[in-house]
């Protein structure tokens, strides 16, 4: 019979993680377990985000995160499922997560991990149909098993993650992981309930011609990104802003380009935080090829001092990462030079 006529359908995230689980020989099986605990809210998120519109689940919850911004109610609805799926599944002890003020005690003492996450990401484009998504970065734990989560468990810096991933609910839903032996990248099959390897060894160009800003703060950019953004249009670089920070780094990360959000008068130290978005994408980037920066170093050598911590991002092609720090030490060494005369 014609092989054509019975395609394979090709390799389930099951599947995958299981094969890699092999690569690792003293493995116990606790990641792969976390890592489809996470894929399974994802499908349940997927469901909700696909639903919005039809069910009442779009506009404000009517309250406020930690850090004073108004939640929407599938922000809530993330956290929750998120949560649940991570609660049940008995790997990890301990959850932060951008829409909770403190640290989640799942009372899975014996669970070796902590996730770090944002449930839904982008949440000011749910009502309007435009892809959103989900960040998380997973770190074994320092404090004894047998005990409860820590403070110090949650606030170790970026290096120490041994998994970071994102889900983008786009215009089809994929899931983008690392362990640190590169990216894969799965796209959601609905009519079959999986996520299949689609795009396997994720490799980022290292430079492009993308830059992606809300230059809405232009005004109280610092100088250097200023000068960074005048550069961009004087070599006729195309501005791609979704507004989902997962969304313009999977298109950055795929056709290459930089994502920007600098510190402004508004947000002093950025917007983005670092434990649940920054940490994450930048582990994603570097295994991909890529850098990420605050704009004086790099962001997964940050030492976190509070959980809600924010960062300025630099984040995407090495290149043009290293270019807009150029920017950014040039102007710190001429203010340097300024007030030395
Ligand atoms: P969140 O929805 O998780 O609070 O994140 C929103 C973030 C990020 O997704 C996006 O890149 C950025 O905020 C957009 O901020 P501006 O509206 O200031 O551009
Ligand atoms: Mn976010
Ligand atoms: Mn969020």
């Amino acid at each position: 019979m014609n092989d054509k006529l019975a395609l394979p359908v090709g390799t389930t995230l099951d599947r995958f993680i299981m094969r890699k689980q092999e690569d690792f020989p003293f493995a116990t099986g606790e990641l792969s377990q976390l890592l489809r605990d996470i894929a399974l809210a994802a499908k349940i998120v997927n469901r909700e985000i696909n639903r919005a519109g039809l069910i009442d689940v779009t506009g404000a919850y009517g309250q406020q995160n930690v850090q004073g911004e108004e939640q929407q109610k599938l922000d809530v609805i993330a956290n929750i499922r998120f949560i649940r799926a991570l609660r049940n599944g008995g790997e990890v002890c301990a959850i932060i997560s951008e829409e909770e003020d403190e640290i989640i005690h799942t009372g899975n003492l014996k669970g070796k991990y902590i996730v770090a996450i944002d449930p839904l990401d982008g949440s000011s484009n749910i009502d309007v149909n435009v892809s959103i998504g989900t960040i998380f970065s997973i770190y074994r734990r320092v404090s004894e098993v047998g005990t409860e989560g820590t403070m110090e468990d949650c606030m170790q810096n970026g290096t120490h993650q041994i998994a970071a991933g994102y889900v983008v609910y786009g215009s089809s839903t994929m899931l983008v992981y690392t362990t640190g032996h590169g990216v894969n990248g799965f796209t959601y099959e609905p009519s079959l309930g999986e996520f299949f390897l689609s795009h396997p060894n994720m490799c980022t160009p290292k430079t492009g011609t993308i830059y992606s800003c809300n230059e809405g703060g232009y005004n109280s950019f610092p100088e250097g990104i200023k000068n960074y953004l005048s550069y961009c249009k004087e070599n006729g670089y195309s501005g791609r802003y979704i507004g989902s920070l997962v969304s313009d780094f999977h298109r950055n990360l795929i056709k290459g380009g930089v994502y920007i959000y600098p510190s402004t008068a508004k947000a002093p130290n950025g917007k983005l935080r670092l434990l649940y978005e920054c940490n994450a994408l930048a582990f994603i980037a570097e295994q991909a090829g890529g850098k990420a920066s605050n704009g004086k170093g790099r962001i997964m050598e940050m030492e976190p001092t509070e959980l809600h911590q924010r960062s300025p991002l630099i984040i995407g092609s090495a290149e043009m990462v290293d270019k807009v720090e150029e920017f950014m030490k040039a102007e710190v060494k001429k203010t340097e030079a300024v007030t030395a005369n």
